[in-house]
């Protein structure tokens, strides 16, 4: 099927502000929107600008604004966002982080605030012999959080994170509660004050585009309630 990509262009040495561009691509239904652009990058126009490393959905790197949804280009397939004959599809940068080039936008505040939320086991206890054990059932409590590939995906879909850039945002949150609830580790309190403070969970507004767009199936807004009990627990 011909299929036509249309892709917000911004190079900061020319462009005043972004603008559309538009390429005919020959694809199948199931080819991935990565393939496409790819091909638009070595075929059409090499100037064309975004980040994509594994192309299997691990390494969180090719979050992109697909039809007006943040989705991996790697694990979305044609066949999902255009009809069968064909069509246009859009690809924008995420929202809410500066714009570098084309698709490519400055991570570093996303990744500040994940640094905020100390994402490191801290456990000052000497070292047992063997393992640090868990129950299964306890272990169970971070298969959901432990599943983030820090996409970013959550964050910049987030109404909040547009409006105020100080707000940690849902991958944070997402990656505070893989610790909190780890019985293995001994920041808890720590990390519940960081949640408490005003750039944390009261921020978030239960708006839920957040567990809509992750590429996961993360049940984020559901983890961002369990941080806000834990931290009115800690409180109380
Ligand atoms: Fe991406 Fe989901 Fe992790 Fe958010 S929670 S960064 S959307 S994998
Ligand atoms: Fe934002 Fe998700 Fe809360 S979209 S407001 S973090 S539920
Ligand atoms: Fe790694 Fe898409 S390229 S997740």
């Amino acid at each position: 099927m011909n299929i036509n990509v249309k892709i917000l262009r911004f190079n900061p040495e020319k462009d005043k502000k972004q603008h559309w561009e538009t390429y005919q691509v020959e694809a199948n239904g199931g080819d991935r929107v990565l393939d496409v652009i790819n091909h638009v990058k070595w075929y059409i126009d090499p100037t064309l600008t975004f980040r994509r490393s594994c192309a299997h959905g691990i390494c969180g790197s090719d979050a992109m604004l697909i039809n007006g949804r943040n989705r991996l280009a790697c694990k979305t397939l044609l066949q999902d966002v255009v009809k069968s004959g064909g069509g246009t599809i859009t690809v924008e940068p995420i929202r809410g982080l500066k714009v570098e080039k084309d698709l490519l936008v400055d991570m570093e505040p996303f990744f500040d605030a994940y640094r905020m939320i100390m994402p490191y086991f801290i456990n000052e206890d000497a070292v047992p012999a063997g393992e640090r054990l868990q129950s299964p059932e306890d272990a169970a409590r971070l298969d959901q959080s432990g599943n983030c590939i820090l996409c970013a995906c959550c964050t910049t879909s987030c109404p909040i994170f547009w409006v105020n850039g100080s707000y940690l945002g849902p991958a944070s949150i997402v990656q505070a509660h893989r610790f909190i609830f780890d019985t293995r580790d001994a920041a808890t309190e720590q990390r519940l004050n960081i949640m408490n403070q005003n750039t944390g969970v009261w921020r978030c507004r239960t708006a839920y585009n957040c567990t809509e767009a992750c590429p996961r199936d993360i049940p984020i807004t559901q983890l961002i309630e369990e941080v806000k009990r834990a931290v009115m627990y800690q409180q109380s």
